[in-house]
C-alpha cells in the first residue's frame, strides 16, 4: 500500500518531469521548438539531424554552432528519446518525448558547450553535441 506522503511526492515528481519535457525550465542554453513529436516528412531539408537506428544514435558526437538546431528523427519501431541529465542543459533536467518510427524532436542550441544525452529506457545510449 502506498503511503499518502509517497503518492504525493510521486505526483510532484511526475508534474516535475512533465514541466521539464517542456523545456520551459531548460532556461536559456536552449530552446524546444516543440514539447510534442514532429513528423520527420515536417523536418526541412538541410536540417542537422542525428538518426536513431539499431539502438544507436548515428552521430554520437555532433559539431554544431551556436544558434544551430539538432533534429533527432526515430527510424526504427523501437521507441526512443533524448535525456539531458540535471544540469547539462539547465538546473534541471530535460528529457524529451518518446519518439516513435517516423517521428523527430529538436533542440536549439543557444550556448556554447558540451551536452551529453542519453536515451531514458536505453541507458546505454549515448552522444553528445558540442556547441561552438
Ligand atoms: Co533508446
Amino acid at each position: 500500500m502506498i503511503s499518502a506522503m509517497k503518492t504525493r511526492s510521486l505526483l510532484t515528481a511526475m508534474m516535475f518531469a512533465a514541466f521539464t519535457a517542456t523545456g520551459a525550465l531548460a532556461a536559456d542554453k536552449v530552446t524546444v521548438p516543440s514539447e510534442a513529436p514532429v513528423a520527420a516528412s515536417e523536418v526541412p531539408e538541410g536540417a542537422i539531424v542525428v538518426n536513431i537506428d539499431k539502438m544507436k544514435y548515428d552521430n554520437t558526437d555532433l559539431k554544431v554552432k551556436v544558434g544551430d538546431t539538432v533534429v533527432w528523427i526515430n527510424q526504427e519501431v523501437m521507441p526512443h528519446n533524448v535525456d539531458f541529465k540535471a544540469g547539462v542543459v539547465g538546473e534541471n533536467e530535460l528529457k524529451g518525448p518518446m519518439l516513435k518510427k517516423g517521428e523527430s524532436f529538436s533542440i536549439t542550441f543557444n550556448e556554447a558547450g558540451v551536452y551529453d544525452y542519453y536515451c531514458t529506457p536505453h541507458p546505454f545510449m549515448r552522444g553528445k553535441v558540442t556547441v561552438e
